[in-house]
């Protein structure tokens, strides 16, 4: 009993946030860490962006603007930025001031409803590929050459299950070990085959594959060798990321912790909360660092 009492004293907050930096494998060495210094540079960026997308008809609304630009952010600028579901080019006029110009710039859609001059006008390196996602390994001539080092790819398309479940697949080819993946409508149950889909890829394939973040609007996964540092940066640092992109209202939830499901909801505050983190004595203990 004595050897009970004193194996449960010496786990601390500190040894348990040792044993799950350990078991999320080492620190990336790929990402920048995040820290206040950039972020005015980060809004000035962002300011140049949302003002492109919104002269563009679409979907994307400030909220995600916000969020995929912090997350592009954090990310150095090397490999490959491709986006399923375009449509007029919303969200890739986002996507397109944070590509650098040695990067790959991918759009692929099954129409052709893209402003591609307003796009060139970010980003000349832009190429469009019209074809449906399942089509894309076979109509892209350079895949290869995208394959595994992708650092977003952010899927917008059909929202069909059997789309859904191929694209997962499509972006486990296609992600970098820091790469992330973002499926929009995750939460929205006009859509709700998305969630099945998204989750059969994942437990029923040998996949490194998780969720870390979602939103009302999207889901954004990325490799678990990598999840440590992208929560880290939730909790940490994204209040202050989504605060300069004008989103003042954030606030990072969760209300039970489990090991096999690490992910923190991203929302706006509801009417009369206060703070900015629901169930943070869940969580406040795991992750303090990257
Ligand atoms: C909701 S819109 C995309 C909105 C856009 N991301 C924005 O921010 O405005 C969906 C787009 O997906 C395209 N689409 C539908 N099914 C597709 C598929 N299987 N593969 C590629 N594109 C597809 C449609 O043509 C349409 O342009």
């Amino acid at each position: 009993m004595a050897g009970v009492i004193s194996v449960a004293k010496s786990i601390t907050p500190q040894f348990v946030k040792r044993i799950i930096s350990k078991r999320l494998g080492p620190s990336p060495s790929n990402l920048t860490p995040w820290n206040d210094e950039g972020l005015a540079a980060d809004a000035a960026v962002f300011s140049r962006s949302q003002r492109a997308a919104e002269n563009i008809d679409g979907m994307l609304s400030t909220f995600s603007m916000a969020a995929m630009d912090s997350l592009l952010s954090l990310q150095k600028a090397k490999g490959a930025v491709v986006e399923f579901g375009t449509y007029k080019g919303r969200s890739a006029a986002i996507l397109a001031n944070r590509v650098a110009p040695d990067e790959k710039f991918i759009l692929v859609d099954i129409a052709d409803y893209l402003d591609l001059q307003a796009i060139r006008a970010i980003n000349p390196g832009v190429d469009f590929v019209q074809c449906a996602s399942r089509e894309f390994r076979r109509k892209y001539p350079d895949f290869r050459s995208i394959r595994k080092k992708s650092r977003l790819v952010h899927v917008d398309t059909s929202h069909s299950y059997r789309d859904t479940y191929s694209e997962m697949r499509l972006c486990d080819e296609l992600l970098s070990p820091e790469g992330i993946a973002v499926f929009d409508d995750f939460t929205n149950l006009n859509y709700s085959q998305i969630i099945p889909a998204i989750y059969k890829y994942i437990y029923t394939n040998r996949t490194d594959l998780c969720v870390f973040m979602v939103t009302d609007e999207k889901c954004y996964l990325c490799r678990k060798s990598h999840l440590n540092i992208y929560l880290s940066f939730v909790l940490q640092g994204i209040i202050r990321s989504m605060a300069v992109r004008g989103i003042n209202d954030a606030m990072i939830a969760r209300s039970g912790w489990h090991r096999e499901y690490r992910a923190i909801y991203l929302r706006t505050k509801s009417d009369g909360e206060t703070g900015d983190r629901y169930g943070e004595e869940i969580y406040g203990n795991f992750y303090a660092g990257p």
